[in-house]
């Protein structure tokens, strides 16, 4: 890997390489395969940010699942959270009696997830179940049962892998911390 590269001057480490993340999701999806055995649920793609790891863990799974994709707002450019969940984009389909797996990039303060399982579960799902690559249970800030999570990680902002700070560093192949330089005009 070429460290010297453009995305990689911003970073003050790499804190989740390319070959970690791909290890972890083929686990994840030899799980989510055994545990939906005989059931064809919902995957649920958080967008923006779970776009990176939602097309590559679908990929791992042997089921007939399908996919329909939600966009909810929380963060703006900041690297903290507003506590304001707002769905900008709903799904396509209904899911009353499905088997829904909600997708998530990371799982920060807990606000958005703990937020769309009340919004699913009043939609009369059969299930939802929860999955994110990254977890920082440092900053819960609500009781939230996370099912499935790749890497716990330190209270750091990170990017990379669908992460973006600003829209940015989505396209980095590996997880890096931010070097605060790059955010610190904003605090
Ligand atoms: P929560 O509602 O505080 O759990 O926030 C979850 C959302 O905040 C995630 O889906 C991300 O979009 C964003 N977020 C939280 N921490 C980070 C980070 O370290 N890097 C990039 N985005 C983050
Ligand atoms: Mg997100």
């Amino acid at each position: 890997m070429n460290t010297n590269a453009v995305l990689y001057n911003d970073l003050d480490r790499i804190l989740v390489t390319r070959e970690e993340i791909a290890k972890a999701v083929r686990e994840l999806g030899e799980k989510l395969t055994e545990k939906f055995r005989g059931e064809s649920p919902v995957f649920v793609c958080i967008l923006k940010g779970a776009s990176v790891f939602f097309t590559d863990l679908i990929r791992e799974i042997d089921a007939p699942l399908t996919t329909d994709f939600m966009v909810v707002s929380s963060y703006g450019s900041s690297t903290k959270s507003t506590g304001v969940v707002k769905i900008v984009k709903d799904l396509d389909k209904p899911v009353v009696g499905k088997h829904v797996v909600l997708v998530e990039d990371i799982v920060d303060s807990g606000m958005t997830l703990s937020y769309l399982k009340r919004v699913f579960a009043n939609r009369e799902a059969a299930s939802v179940s929860i999955v994110t690559l990254l977890d920082k249970p440092a900053r819960r800030r609500v009781d939230l049962t996370v099912d499935y999570s790749c890497f716990n990680i330190p209270d750091a902002f990170v990017v990379g892998y669908g992460l973006d700070y600003d829209e940015k560093y989505r396209n980095l192949p590996d997880i890096g911390v931010l070097h605060p330089k790059i955010y610190a005009a904003e605090e």
